[in-house]
Parts: C-alpha cells; sequence; structure tokens
C-alpha cells in the first residue's frame, strides 16, 4: 500500500518526504483554508515541486458544481504540473467531467465516495483513483473500512484499473485495515503518518541500548 499526505501543510510535507515513505499529497479546499491562504495554484504548484517522484500524485479539487464548469477548472488545474491528479466529487456532473478529462489523459481522483455503487460509476467514467472517505461514514455509525474492502473486491473481481486510495483516515488502525483489505493507498494526515511510525517499545529499547552502551565505554 502506497502512502499520500492528506494536508496542505508545506511543512509537514517536506518532514514526510525526507522520510521517502510518501509518493503523493491529497489537498482539499478545506485543508487549503486551514493554511490561511485562498492562492490554491501556488500552493499545488509547490507541493508538487516538493513531492514529484515518478509514480507522485497531487489532488487539487475543483470548486464549480456544473459538468462544464467543472471540465475547464480541471484542464486548468491539471495544467498546473505533470503529477495534479484532478479531484472531482461522485455527484452526475462530475462523472460527465470525469469521462471528458480521463478521455484527456487527465489524471482524476474521485473524491466524497461513500458507496460501491458510486466507486464503479467512477471507474466506468474513467478515473484514475477513487477517494471513499472511511471516517466521515464511521463517524455516522456505517463501517467505513467495510466499503473499502467491498470497492477493493469489485475492482479486482472485474479487474478494473482504478485504484482506491482509503481517505477519511482518522488513526493507525485504519492504515492496518486498509493494507489488509487491499486498498491501493491511504491518505494520512501528518498526525496518523507519526502515529504509524511511533511505538513505545522502540524508545524504550534505544534508550535500554544506549544506557548500557555508556556503561561499557566508561570501563
Ligand atoms: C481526501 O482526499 C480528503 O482530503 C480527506 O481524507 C478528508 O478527510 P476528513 O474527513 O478528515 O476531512
Amino acid at each position: 500500500m502506497r502512502i499520500f499526505l492528506d494536508t496542505a501543510n508545506i511543512d509537514q510535507i517536506k518532514k514526510a518526504v525526507k522520510m521517502g515513505v510518501i509518493s503523493g499529497v491529497t489537498t482539499n479546499p478545506s485543508l487549503v483554508a486551514k493554511e490561511n491562504t485562498a492562492d490554491y495554484e501556488t500552493v499545488v504548484k509547490t507541493i508538487c515541486g516538493i513531492v514529484n517522484g515518478p509514480d507522485s500524485s497531487v489532488s487539487a479539487e475543483v470548486l464549480s458544481e456544473d459538468a462544464e464548469s467543472m471540465i475547464e477548472e480541471g484542464r486548468i488545474k491539471a495544467s498546473w504540473a505533470p503529477n495534479v491528479a484532478v479531484k472531482i466529487p461522485s455527484t452526475a456532473a462530475g462523472l460527465e467531467a470525469i469521462s471528458t478529462l480521463s478521455k484527456e489523459k487527465i489524471k482524476i481522483n474521485m473524491t466524497l465516495c461513500f458507496s460501491v455503487n458510486q466507486a464503479i460509476l467512477g471507474a466506468r467514467a474513467g478515473t484514475t483513483f477513487v477517494s471513499p472517505f472511511v471516517g466521515r461514514l464511521d463517524d455516522i455509525g456505517h463501517d467505513g473500512m467495510q466499503l473499502i474492502g467491498d470497492i477493493v473486491t469489485v475492482f479486482d473481481h472485474y479487474k478494473l484499473p482504478t485504484q482506491v486510495i482509503a481517505a477519511s483516515i482518522r488513526n493507525p488502525l485504519h492504515c492496518v485495515t486498509a493494507a489488509k483489505v487491499g486498498a491501493h493507498i491511504a491518505t494520512v494526515p501528518y498526525s496518523v503518518l507519526m502515529q504509524m511510525i511511533n511505538h513505545p517499545l522502540t524508545d524504550i529499547g534505544i534508550s535500554r541500548f544506549l544506557d548500557d552502551w555508556k556503561k561499557v565505554s566508561q570501563k
């Protein structure tokens, strides 16, 4: 499973890239607004310059609601950098936009996906990625991770090339389950990435090794 960072915070992205563990970033209007900038283009171009490996992907969301405007906006956002994936919502207008843009070889991340049916339709329309929102489903008492598993099963069954991004990840256990059910990618907040790394036994082990080493080196 590949790991993307779900943030528009440049410092966090730089730190995660230095560790060599992320190959993509997903942004959305809320995440960009949180960084207190209205300049989506500058943010996305900066991120694309930092996360720029051969298989990298940086998602930038459209803000339009009708198909024609989404298509226009999608073309513009895709022109910002070669590794941009245009994020388009799982709506009828979104499907129309995905269908047009995917034929132009523009990479798409179909977002705000909450059902297997939406995922199937996105794949048929030609989306590169589909992002089921696990945490938001859990929040309303549904099993978000079950949806990830169901979509992976259906895509495998029909050999559909669309990749599943487990999105709206809230904790490290979500990442483990997403990997077990076969999600291609998990997009995680920086705090969850840190939780994936940290383990108290690792910290205890390091300090014990260092204490023991000090004892012999003082002899
Ligand atoms: C994914 O692409 C979305 O940006 C994100 O995962 C949404 O997460 P949230 O439900 O925590 O806002």
